[in-house]
């Protein structure tokens, strides 16, 4: 008998839906508090990632979770974990690959040989939607193989994501190996230590020294660091936002970069055309690389 009531209960948890009205204050959420624009049509997927927090903290009903987790203030650990389960982390060691080449030979050679660089001027990128470290801890190994030939050269890394769960993952620097696998050989072997006993592996100090990590909404907060980048990495971030908030971060990016700079985006991602026309703006250099125009 009792079986038969808890299945019936947990039949009624994974049941429990949002009604139209409760959809509706989800999604404004997202899009004012966070700046994720959801439509109706991600219904199922919402519920889906709210779910996981409903029943952790044992909620009979979806929208008895979310009516009590939406009037909780900004900073309130539940509203934290909310967007953590809201947002997407999809992210790999070396993605988009080209891009770490561009880094080396166009960007870097631009700083060193650009007469405004002195001689202790550090190269500084910031991995904007940085997620669990995979995109920072590349540019670094990219970064710092490069020093090892060039030892004059110093650079750092900043890097920002909203999600407290990603940035957690990002600053403890543990990956499963089948993570790190595709890496090249020879930068794994540097850069990486291999648990053999855990089949997982840790980035190495000196690699983790050279990344800041920030938890920043970079759609809603003033930037906690200072600008004057050499390359802005912001790659598969802006898909999840509206134009209007991209058009923002477009004008952040901007006045983020040094004269000349770069910013690369998402190859599936596009800069808006009123960025690329005006003289004062960015211009593309293909492959998803900008290039800033005074
Ligand atoms: C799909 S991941 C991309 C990770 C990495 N840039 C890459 O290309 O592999 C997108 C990341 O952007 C973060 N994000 C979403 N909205 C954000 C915001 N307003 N401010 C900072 N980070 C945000 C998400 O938490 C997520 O980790």
């Amino acid at each position: 008998m009792k079986g038969k009531l808890d299945r019936q209960m947990s039949q009624n948890w994974a049941d429990s839906e949002l009604s139209s009205k409760e959809l509706q204050s989800l999604i404004r959420f997202c899009a004012t508090q966070v700046g994720l624009s959801y439509t109706n049509t991600k219904k199922t997927l919402l519920q889906t990632r709210i779910r996981k927090r409903q029943v952790e903290l044992g909620f009979d009903t979806l929208s008895q979770y979310l009516n009590y987790v939406l009037p909780l203030p900004a900073k309130h650990p539940e509203k934290l974990n909310l967007i953590d389960v809201l947002t997407t982390n999809t992210t790999s060691f070396f993605r988009e690959a080209h891009h770490f080449d561009v880094l080396i030979e166009r960007v870097v050679s631009a700083f060193l040989k650009n007469p405004n660089t002195k001689r202790h001027d550090k190269f500084r990128v910031w991995s904007a939607g940085c997620s669990i470290g995979a995109e920072p801890y590349s540019l670094a190994m990219v970064l710092k193989d490069f020093k090892e030939t060039h030892h004059q050269f110093n650079f750092e890394i900043v890097a920002n994501d909203i999600c407290l769960r990603a940035l957690e993952v990002a600053k403890n620097g543990v990956y499963p190996h089948s993570e790190v696998e595709k890496i090249d050989i020879h930068l794994r072997k540097k850069y990486l230590l291999r648990n053999k006993k855990s089949d997982k592996v840790k980035v190495c100090a000196d690699l983790m020294n050279t990344v800041t990590f920030h938890h920043y909404n970079m759609l809603r907060e003033p930037p906690p660091f200072k600008g004057d980048f050499d390359a802005i990495f912001c790659r598969n971030v802006m898909i999840y936002f509206s134009e209007q908030d991209n058009h923002e971060l477009f004008k952040l990016f901007y006045s983020a970069l040094k004269p000349d700079s770069y910013l690369l985006i998402g190859h599936s991602e596009t800069m808006q055309s009123e960025f690329i026309q005006g003289h004062k703006g960015f211009k593309a250099l293909g492959g998803s690389v900008y290039q800033k125009v005074k």
